[in-house]
């Protein structure tokens, strides 16, 4: 069962989700894809080459061009590429070129983690959830890891992800959203630890449902 299992995380930034994601596939021995990256990959491409993040097919051809190595870049958490990203991924020609991708690294098994996964992706996955988090835990999470590596105050941090969430939600195209189809997990007032453990039990609980 485990080599055609396909699991889908979805959720606003510094949910956990990412973290859920590479343990539940390091326990059912899947492959993991933060599909972030690859966004975050094309956004840093974009600024390198002085595109203007704005012309949709001028980004599809950088996401048409997007290699495995680039996704090793070390800059692609930095904040202001995630904000970056999130204006990328807006463009439908854009998401377009990087589906067959996330598709094709699905086949077999795989977890992916990411906004449309569920939705849009892969919406016949085995198991899918959605996970989230107040708003200032999430910003303090994220402002813990990314003040580790950059000068960067946590109201910067706050208001960089209302504004990504908002973006990532009112696009027209592959918007996040929280799907009928899809567990809640709000992380808010768990460790990972028991995050971890409760998206076990949900992924558990959807696949001996199905
Ligand atoms: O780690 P964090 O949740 O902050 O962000 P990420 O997963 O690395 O995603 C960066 C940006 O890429 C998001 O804000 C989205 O705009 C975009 N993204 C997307 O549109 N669809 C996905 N499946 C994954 C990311």
């Amino acid at each position: 069962m485990t080599d055609t299992l396909t699991i889908a995380i979805d959720g606003p930034a510094a949910s956990g989700k990412g973290t859920i994601a590479r343990q539940i596939a390091s326990y059912f021995e899947l492959r993991h894809l933060d599909t972030g990256s690859l966004y975050r990959g094309v956004a840093a491409m974009v600024r390198d080459q002085g595109i203007f993040p704005t012309d949709g097919d001028a980004v599809a051809r950088i996401a048409d061009s997007l290699t495995i190595d680039v996704l090793e870049r070390d800059d692609l958490r930095d904040a202001g590429i995630g904000n970056l990203a999130s204006i990328v991924a807006a463009h439908p020609q854009v998401r377009e070129s990087l589906m067959q991708w996330q598709r094709n690294f699905a086949m077999g098994g795989a977890v992916l983690d990411g906004r449309d996964i569920g939705t849009v992706v892969l919406p016949d996955a085995n198991a899918k959830l959605f996970v989230t988090a107040e708003i200032d835990v999430r910003a303090a999470r994220r402002w813990r890891e990314l003040s580790a590596q950059e000068d960067i105050a946590y109201r910067t941090v706050l208001d960089s992800i209302e504004e990504r969430d908002r973006r990532d939600a009112e696009r027209s195209t592959a918007p996040m959203v929280h799907a009928e189809d899809t567990d809640l997990l709000d992380t808010t007032e768990m460790s990972i630890e028991q995050a971890v453990a409760e998206a076990l039990r949900l992924v558990n609980k959807q696949i001996k449902a199905a």
